[in-house]
């Protein structure tokens, strides 16, 4: 499949669109949500291992094995630790245990959340010791502003940052004035969370309106317009027929019209 890219010096390219896991649990349709994410080149999918405690990676893993099992390479699993304990030992346990759950190694590990300061090499020296070891390939941070980034960037001694992950979607746009032009001038890929604004932006009226007009729906306009921005939105559904409505923000860009609506 002819799925579009983004292409970043930390991790080389991705499906330009993700998915996010956050509502799912463990039944049938969460996993046909899955199977269709891959069958519709939705690949980098996001999740933590808090989602369902633990029973996210596990569906994850097990849709990975039915759907895409000659082509985990194509996949980048994103997942996170919630850190409320922050050192060396509880992150290494707590990657063993994801890449446990999700019996594959994972591409993208990052905590759920802001990391002190003052507990940040630590961390950092966890996720390089876990990229050795082969249980990650790659470490991000997610809710996390420049000055965070720049300080773990600091604190590795052999592997950059490669991914960080915070709120972006038409309604929450304070990172294009800082972390996401820094994010793209020094290779790191941004993945956008929350992209409908939870859901929010689709009940816009005048949005339904601009998207009848152009043939989309508002939830594609609003995943093209972060895709536009060169960032890879992750929304999140509870039904396998959304994704294929996602997907269809895949080919098309947005008219300038669109955005000026979108960002007034
Ligand atoms: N790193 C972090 O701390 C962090 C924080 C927040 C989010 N995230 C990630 O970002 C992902 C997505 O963010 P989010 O959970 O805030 O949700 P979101 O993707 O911004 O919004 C999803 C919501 O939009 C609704 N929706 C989509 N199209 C619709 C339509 N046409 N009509 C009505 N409703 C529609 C969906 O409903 P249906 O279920 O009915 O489709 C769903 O409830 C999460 O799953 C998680 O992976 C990460």
């Amino acid at each position: 499949m002819d799925v579009e890219k983004r292409c970043v010096k930390s991790i080389g390219c991705v499906s330009a669109l993700g998915l996010g896991t956050s509502s799912l649990g463990s039944s049938e349709t969460d996993m046909a949500i899955l199977g269709n994410a891959l069958a519709y080149g939705l690949w980098l999918i996001d999740t933590s291992e808090v989602y369902g405690r633990g029973q996210v990676e596990e569906l994850i893993g097990r849709a990975l094995k039915s759907f895409a099992k000659h082509e985990r390479e194509n996949a980048v699993v994103v997942t996170k630790f919630w850190p409320d304990e922050q050192s060396f030992d509880k992150v290494v346990k707590a990657a063993e245990a994801s890449s446990r759950r999700l019996g594959t190694y994972i591409d993208i590990y990052m905590p759920h959340g802001p990391i002190e300061t003052a507990r940040l090499c630590e961390v950092v020296k966890a996720f390089e010791e876990l990229i050795e070891r082969g249980v990650i390939r790659h470490w991000g941070l997610s809710i996390a502003r420049r000055e965070l980034i720049e300080s773990a960037r600091q604190c590795a001694k052999k592997y950059d940052i490669a991914a960080v992950e915070n709120i972006y979607n038409p309604y929450h746009r304070i990172d294009e004035y800082g972390l996401i032009p820094y994010a793209q001038k020094e290779g790191v890929l941004y993945i956008a969370a929350s992209p409908l604004a939870r859901g929010l932006i689709v009940e816009n009226r005048r949005l339904a309106q601009l998207a009848a007009r152009l043939g989309k729906t508002p939830a594609q306009i609003a995943l093209r317009w972060a895709m536009d921005k060169g960032v890879v939105p992750i929304p999140r559904t509870n039904r396998p027929d959304r994704v294929i409505e996602y997907a269809g923000a895949y080919g098309w860009r947005l008219p300038e019209d669109a955005v000026k609506f979108l960002e007034e």
